[in-house]
């Protein structure tokens, strides 16, 4: 066997070995749009596979990627839909979850003509309207399972950090920033926090969506983490890393 195609091997099973440690990874959050249904085999099944392939292929490692599949015999079959994968993670992690969220999203929605996932790693959603992402509403909170026993006058530290974050973000090319932060008065006791916007809203959308979020965010502040997902922006915060310092 030669040098390439040892290589070639290996690549094949690391794939393979990350594929099956992000199989494990379960979805954050899903949503099924439950008003209209697509029938099997027809073309708006058809139009939704080549674009939750195309997504595969093309979402660029921390990055968002846009992609419409347009109706060939009538506009109603026309799919519009886009991924983003977390803004720190490679080109293989984001196309695994890719991968994962679209295989998911169409065994737990299986007719439906829009829905959305959310992964650690990615994000992924389709529908037959041009406009999802909006209103900002859409979106979730998820309670982190850790908790510190750390006093509440934290929350003005951990709010200023994510509001800089914010900032970070919305100057960046990517609208995407992460940080730490050791809180004050706690010796060694440190925040992670994360923000990211996919890259169709403006830089003033972003920083509007985050530092809504924040405000949200902060009523549920109790010493646990928390996140919230939407396809408009996401915020995290947790006392544990969750991200590679
Ligand atoms: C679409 O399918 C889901 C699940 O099978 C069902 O709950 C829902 O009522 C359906 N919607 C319509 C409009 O038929
Ligand atoms: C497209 O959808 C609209 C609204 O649901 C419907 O009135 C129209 O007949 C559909 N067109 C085709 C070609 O299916
Ligand atoms: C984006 O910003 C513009 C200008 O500030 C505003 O008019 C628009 O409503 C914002 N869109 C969203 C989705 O927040």
């Amino acid at each position: 066997m030669d040098f390439q195609k040892l290589s070639f091997t290996i690549a094949v099973l690391c794939i393979a070995l990350l594929a099956q440690i992000a199989a494990g990874a379960e979805p954050l959050y899903h949503t099924c749009t439950t008003y209209k249904n697509f029938t099997a085999n027809r073309d708006y099944d058809r139009n939704l596979n080549i674009l939750l392939n195309d997504l595969y292929y093309n979402t660029p490692a921390s990055g968002y990627k846009y992609i419409s599949v347009s109706g060939k015999k009538s506009k109603n079959d026309s799919v519009y839909g886009s991924a983003l994968c977390r803004g720190d993670i490679s080109k293989a992690d984001c196309q695994i979850c890719v991968f994962e969220a679209a295989k998911v999203i169409r065994q737990i929605c299986p007719y439906h003509i829009a829905a959305n996932i959310w992964y650690d790693y990615c994000s992924l959603e389709y529908s037959n309207f041009n406009d999802f992402g909006y209103p900002l509403s859409t979106g979730y909170f998820i309670r982190s399972e850790f908790r510190v026993s750390s006093p509440l006058s934290s929350l003005a530290q951990i709010q200023k950090f994510l509001y800089g974050l914010s900032d970070e973000a919305s100057a960046s090319k990517n609208l995407f920033a992460k940080g730490i932060i050791e809180i004050e008065g706690h010796l060694l006791l440190y925040v992670y926090g994360l923000v990211q916007c996919p890259l169709d809203l403006t830089p003033a959308n972003c920083s509007t969506c985050i530092k809504g979020r924040i405000d949200d965010l902060s009523d549920l502040f109790d010493g646990k983490g928390a996140q919230f997902v939407s396809a408009t922006c996401n915020v995290r915060y947790e006392f544990y890393p969750f991200f590679k310092p």
